[in-house]
């Protein structure tokens, strides 16, 4: 083994947490491997500690940037996990839908959106009750690190391995069109949905202006990925942009880094959670 391997991914460990703010497990050290394959193809190099020795010796944000964005987990899928969706169906958004009656506006986040399913099942839960919702101005906002994820998302184009993992037979008919082997979301979908890259843990988060409010914010399975410490400043910045009545949904074995700002509601199997005001 080469003596320096070890130094050199610790040093890629700590250069990921700088650019990604992800925590990575030395454990899971053999993932640079095979994640740093293409990488350092793009790059004329053969072995990590070249891709080291170019790091160390030169200052190259959109290389460091690559490497961070090359070890994020970018698994995701359509309605994933089922049952938050199902909640968000017969519940959440039936009744933010009867309290924004007078507004007649809805704003949503898929955070940490990944190629975009996410944010597409939001978009046709919404649509399935477009008859209820004509003149309505919805929005939903889908943001990643990922630049690579963020153009795929945009795109809306899926292969059928990724159609086949959650949609149903239904949705895929009235919301997609099919492109030879590959389905791409159709333009009522496309057009609720902007996609932009975006760090959750960047000394800005990504909606920081006094305006920006949001009904309903996903933030699911990401914060696995981040410090205690982060988690604790992400969500209290997400918290600044809920309404007490707006809604947070995390990944199914995640919790509030600080449960005294939220109040948890379980229902079906699933949870979300709501704002808790400051007394
Ligand atoms: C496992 S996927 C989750 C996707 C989706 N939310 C879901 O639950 O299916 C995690 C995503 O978080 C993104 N991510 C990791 N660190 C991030 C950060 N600091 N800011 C924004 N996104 C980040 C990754 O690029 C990846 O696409």
């Amino acid at each position: 083994m080469d003596p320096n391997a070890s130094a050199d991914l610790s040093f890629l460990r700590k250069l990921v947490f700088g650019v990604s703010q992800n925590v990575l497990d030395p454990a899971q050290d053999y993932l640079f491997e095979s994640r740093l394959t293409g990488l350092l193809r793009n790059y004329g190099m053969t072995r990590i500690g070249e891709l080291v020795l170019h790091l160390r010796a030169r200052n190259d944000p959109v290389l460091e940037r690559a490497v961070a964005e090359a070890m994020t987990i970018n698994e995701t899928s359509f309605f994933r996990d089922r049952r938050p969706f199902e909640l968000l169906r017969t519940e959440v958004l039936p009744r933010l839908i009867e309290s924004r009656r007078s507004s007649r506006s809805l704003r949503l986040w898929s955070a940490a959106c990944s190629t975009g399913q996410e944010a597409y099942s939001l978009a046709m839960l919404i649509l399935d009750r477009a008859a209820t919702l004509v003149g309505w101005n919805i929005r939903i906002e889908g943001t990643d690190i990922s630049s690579e994820v963020i153009a795929r998302a945009q795109a809306g184009m899926y292969q059928r391995a990724e159609i086949e993992r959650g949609l149903t037979g239904c949705h895929l008919i009235r919301y997609f069109d099919r492109e030879g082997e590959a389905w791409t979301v159709n333009p009522e979908l496309r057009s609720l949905c902007n996609f932009r890259q975006a760090n959750l843990c960047g000394p800005r988060m990504p909606f920081s202006r006094a305006v920006d409010r949001f009904d309903l914010i996903l933030l699911r399975n990401v914060m696995l990925y981040f410090s205690q410490e982060h988690r604790r400043a992400l969500l209290a910045g997400i918290h600044r942009l809920l309404p007490p009545d707006g809604v947070l949904v995390l990944g199914a074995s995640e919790q509030p880094a600080d449960p005294s700002l939220w109040t948890p509601v379980l229902s079906g199997g699933a949870c979300y959670f709501k704002p808790r005001q400051p007394s």
